[in-house]
C-alpha cells in the first residue's frame, strides 16, 4: 500500500514538473526558442552579422562560386580544386528534368499557376530515384534553375533551352532562362545573391525541411515542404511587393504621400523588418554594394538611384509609425534590386530565392539525418473541457 501511494505521489510530481516545463517554455512562433545545434549558419540579430559555415557573409559572398559554397555547406570546408570539378560534374549531370517534371511545368503553365507553386508541384517529381539522400540532394540543387528556367520560358510561349554542361550552375541559369550565354559581371552578381541567402539559421522553411527530415522521410519531401514555407509573404514572398512599391512610386516626389498611405491602410512595407535582425541585415549590405556594381554598368540606373530613396524615407516613416520597434531593411529589398537588375521578371524573384536556399535546405537536410531526433513540440491546449456527446438530432 505504501509502495503505491509512494508510485503515485512520484507520477503526480512528474506531471507537475511537465506542465510548470510546458508552461515555462510557451512561445508563440516560437521566438528565441533554440531548437537545434547547428554548424550551417549563425545569425546575430544585435550585431547584425551572418556567418556561413565559419565565414562572415561578406567574405564569402562575393568571392565564392554557387558550387563552392554548396560543398562548404554540405562537407564543412572549401573544396580542392578536384573536389570542385566533381561537384560540378555531379551538378551538370542532374541538371536535366525527367519528362514527367516537364509534364507537370506544362500543365502548371497551361493553368497560369504562380511559379513557386510550379515549382512546388515539379519539385516532387524528382524524388522518382533510388532514395539515396546525396542524389537528392544532388537532383534538387541542380534541377531548381531547370524548373524555374521551363517554367518561365512555357509560361512566356517560349521553346525550351537545355541545359548547358559547360557552363557553371549560376551562368546555366540565367542562359536557360533567356538563351543568351551571360556576361562574367552579369554571373559574379547572380553567384553573390545566391550565396548571400544559401542559409541562414533556422528561418521558416529550414524548420520545416528539418521537422520532415526527423520523421525520417526523405530529402524531396523536405524539399517540397520548404518550398510551400518560403512562398508566404511574410517569409521569401516579399521581394516582388517590394519592387512592386518603387515602381508604383515612380519618382521621388511621390515617395512619401505613397507610403503613407500604405501605412495609414495599416499596411506593411515588403523588404522592412525581421524577426531576428534588430540592426540592418548585413545581406542588405553585401546585395546593395553587388548591386551598385551592377547598376554601375548595365542596367536602368535612375531606378536604383529612386529605390535609395524610397528605402531611405520608409525607414523615416516606420520610425515615426512604429515608435520603439526597430524596423530595418531587409534582405529582400536588395534582392528585388538586384534580379531586376538581371532581368529577371518580379514572379522570378522568390523561385530564385529558393534556387540559392535549396544549398542550405538540403545541407540541414543532411545535419538532421545525423542527428536523427525527432522534433516534436508541445502545445498548450486552450479549447474546451469536458464536453459531452449530443446526438446529431438534438444539436
Ligand atoms: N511594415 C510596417 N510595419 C511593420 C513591418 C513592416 N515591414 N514589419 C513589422 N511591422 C510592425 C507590425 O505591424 C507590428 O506593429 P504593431 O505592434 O503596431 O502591430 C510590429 O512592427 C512588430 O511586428 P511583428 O509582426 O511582431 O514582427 P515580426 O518579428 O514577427 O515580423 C516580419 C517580422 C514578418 C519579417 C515583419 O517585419 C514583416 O512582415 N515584414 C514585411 C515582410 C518582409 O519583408 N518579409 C521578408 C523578411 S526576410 C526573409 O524572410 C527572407
Amino acid at each position: 500500500m505504501a509502495g503505491d501511494l509512494q508510485r503515485e505521489r512520484g507520477i503526480e510530481e512528474v506531471v507537475a514538473k511537465m506542465s510548470e516545463k510546458t508552461a515555462v517554455a510557451f512561445a508563440p512562433g516560437l521566438e528565441d526558442v533554440v531548437a537545434t545545434r547547428t554548424r550551417l549558419s549563425s545569425v546575430d540579430g544585435a550585431a547584425g552579422r551572418l556567418v556561413i559555415a565559419g565565414f562572415p557573409v561578406e567574405e564569402l559572398a562575393g568571392r565564392a562560386s554557387f558550387e563552392e559554397t554548396l560543398y562548404l555547406l554540405w562537407n564543412g570546408a572549401l573544396p580542392d580544386k578536384e573536389q570542385l570539378s566533381v561537384l560540378g560534374r555531379d551538378l551538370a549531370v542532374h541538371r536535366a528534368l525527367p519528362k514527367v517534371a516537364v509534364e507537370v511545368l506544362e500543365a502548371a503553365a497551361a493553368g497560369r499557376v504562380p511559379p513557386m507553386d510550379a515549382l512546388r508541384m515539379t519539385s516532387g517529381t524528382l524524388g522518382l530515384g533510388n532514395g539515396d539522400d546525396r542524389d537528392d540532394a544532388l537532383r534538387l540543387v541542380a534541377a531548381f534553375p531547370t524548373i524555374v528556367a521551363a517554367y518561365w520560358r512555357l509560361s512566356q510561349g517560349h521553346e525550351l533551352v537545355e541545359p548547358d554542361p559547360e557552363l557553371t550552375h549560376a551562368a546555366n541559369y540565367l542562359y536557360m532562362l533567356s538563351g543568351e550565354i551571360p556576361s562574367t559581371e552579369r554571373v559574379r552578381a547572380l553567384e553573390t545573391y545566391l550565396n548571400t541567402v544559401s542559409d541562414h539559421g533556422m528561418n521558416a522553411s529550414t524548420f520545416a525541411a528539418r521537422v520532415i527530415v526527423s520523421t525520417r522521410s526523405d530529402f524531396v519531401s523536405a524539399v517540397v515542404g520548404a518550398v510551400g514555407a518560403l512562398k508566404g509573404p511574410l517569409h521569401g514572398g516579399a521581394p516582388g511587393p517590394a519592387l512592386d512599391v518603387v515602381f508604383e512610386i515612380g519618382e521621388a516626389s511621390r515617395a512619401e504621400s505613397h507610403l503613407r498611405a500604405k501605412l495609414d491602410r495599416g499596411e506593411r512595407l515588403m523588404g522592412f523588418g525581421h524577426r531576428v535582425y534588430k540592426v540592418r541585415d548585413p545581406r542588405a549590405d553585401v546585395l546593395a554594394a553587388a548591386g551598385e556594381r551592377l547598376y554601375a554598368s548595365d542596367a536602368d540606373r535612375d531606378l536604383y538611384r529612386l529605390a535609395l530613396k524610397v528605402e531611405e524615407m520608409t525607414l523615416g516613416l516606420l520610425k515615426e509609425y512604429k515608435p520603439g520597434r526597430i524596423l530595418q531593411t531587409n534582405v529582400e529589398f536588395y534582392t528585388a534590386l538586384l534580379l531586376h537588375g538581371l532581368g529577371l521578371p518580379t514572379e522570378l524573384f522568390t523561385p530564385t530565392f529558393a534556387v540559392g536556399r535549396v544549398a542550405g535546405w538540403t545541407a540541414h537536410c543532411f545535419e538532421q539525418r545525423e542527428l536523427d531526433r525527432l522534433i516534436r513540440p508541445q502545445s498548450k491546449y486552450v479549447g474546451a473541457e469536458d464536453r459531452t456527446w449530443a446526438p446529431l438530432e438534438e444539436r
